[in-house]
């Protein structure tokens, strides 16, 4: 089933998210679900809470980036309670885009390594590092478990040139051709 998209301005996007049992009701489903949106709306990735949920869930399919990064083809991850850690202070700029802030995109300065530990749908456990853009991907995703969107990461003036595109996602006033949901109205 497709979910519709929470858009940036929504409350539930600036919540640190918080890690799952097995127990977790429909897990299998919502993975599933989670997946089906994903494609649907063209990402390479989603985190739970852009379906508004503040839980420690993350699906990658990278494949779709495979023609510039050929490393990626067959990259799929389904990351539960995922906890990052940065291994190299160098940074790299590239552009980013979020399905959360349809019609933009931004240069985003991340580091090139990481470490991440996560279970995955069965409740495996994993310990692994990752580079290049693969890393990348993985460090926007978990941005949104810790409550972050990448904008976060723009420079005051670049944020500054962008506001009234950014405010008119948050007002509402943009139609991407995937479902979403809006912020609710400030009073
Ligand atoms: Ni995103």
């Amino acid at each position: 089933m497709k979910l519709p998209i929470y858009l940036y301005g929504h409350p539930v996007l600036r919540k640190v998210s918080t890690d799952i049992t097995p127990e977790y009701p429909g897990l299998a489903q919502l993975i599933a679900d989670m997946y089906e949106t994903m494609y649907d709306s063209d990402g390479v990735g989603l985190a739970a809470p852009q379906i508004g949920r503040n839980d420690r869930i993350v699906v990658i399919d990278a494949s779709p980036l495979a023609e510039s990064f050929p490393e990626l083809d067959g990259v799929k991850l389904t990351l539960i309670n995922a906890h990052l850690e940065v291994l190299d202070g160098e940074k790299v700029t590239r552009a980013e885009g979020c399905l959360s802030l349809p019609g933009l995109s931004e240069n985003v300065n991340r580091v090139e390594h990481i470490r991440l530990q996560w279970v995955d749908e069965n409740f495996q456990p994993h310990d692994e590092e990752f580079s290049g853009f693969l890393a990348r991907i993985i460090q926007h995703e978990y941005d949104h478990l810790e409550g972050k969107v990448y904008v976060d990461h723009i420079s005051a003036i670049r944020k500054q040139l962008i506001k009234s595109k950014l405010n008119n996602i948050a007002a509402g006033k943009v139609r991407p051709d995937y479902p979403v949901r809006f912020a609710p109205r400030r009073k």
